[in-house]
């Protein structure tokens, strides 16, 4: 069987401000996670040289990608984070208090709120589609640098997750999801590399 290995980038400055959105590079923590990120694909992948690093197309994730080295990397627009549209670059706090209409809505139903002029987890997931079609047709392991709400779409795709969780599913930063595809179904583990 062959592993599927999802991860969020390292810590970026955004997300050390509590922005949503942007495209921002790697806080120091972020960096170091991307350290441990490719020691660890290292170790787990150093015999399959078929393996394969997918990243989005935003800084973040190429950044985290880096310092792994031996495999092809590819970009795709697919894999990006959710748009927040108007939202974008915003804090979950700012929302709240210039666009309460906003907050509340997303707050009652966060899988189908579509943010103005941006997607909503309904989007995200069907966007995804052709990804799931290209990692379910891999022979080789492919380790997935993405973003939390595709992530979690990801992950409940391949853990067969009802839909109305998708958008409440716990995908920390620096933690590693290894999916395992076997005769008998599918298996997880988790590796937390850092804090
Ligand atoms: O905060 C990091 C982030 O990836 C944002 O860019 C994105 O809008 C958000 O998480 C998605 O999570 P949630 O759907 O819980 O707001």
């Amino acid at each position: 069987p062959r592993p599927i290995l999802l991860t969020r980038h390292g810590e970026s400055q955004d997300n050390v401000r509590g922005r949503i959105g942007g495209d921002t590079a790697l806080s120091e923590a972020g960096e170091l996670y991307s350290e441990k990120l490719a020691n660890f694909v290292r170790k787990r992948l150093k015999s399959e040289r078929a393996a394969s690093i997918w990243t989005s197309t935003l800084q973040r994730t190429i950044l985290t990608a880096h310092p792994i080295a031996g495999f092809p990397k590819i970009q795709w627009r697919a894999l990006d984070e959710i748009n927040a549209g108007v939202c974008d670059g915003m804090t979950y706090e700012e929302i709240k208090k210039n666009m309460p209409e906003e907050y509340e809505s997303r707050k009652k139903d966060k899988l189908r709120y579509r943010y103005p002029r941006g997607e909503s987890y309904l989007d995200v997931i069907q966007r995804l589609e052709p990804v799931i079609i290209e990692l379910e047709r891999q022979r080789a392991p492919v380790v997935v640098i993405s973003h939390q709400a595709v992530l979690r779409a990801l992950y409940a795709y391949f853990a067969d997750r009802p839909l109305h969780e998708i958008p409440h599913i716990e995908v920390p930063l620096h933690t590693i999801i290894e999916i395992q595809m076997g005769v008998t179904g599918v298996q997880e583990k988790r590796y937390k590399l850092m804090d």
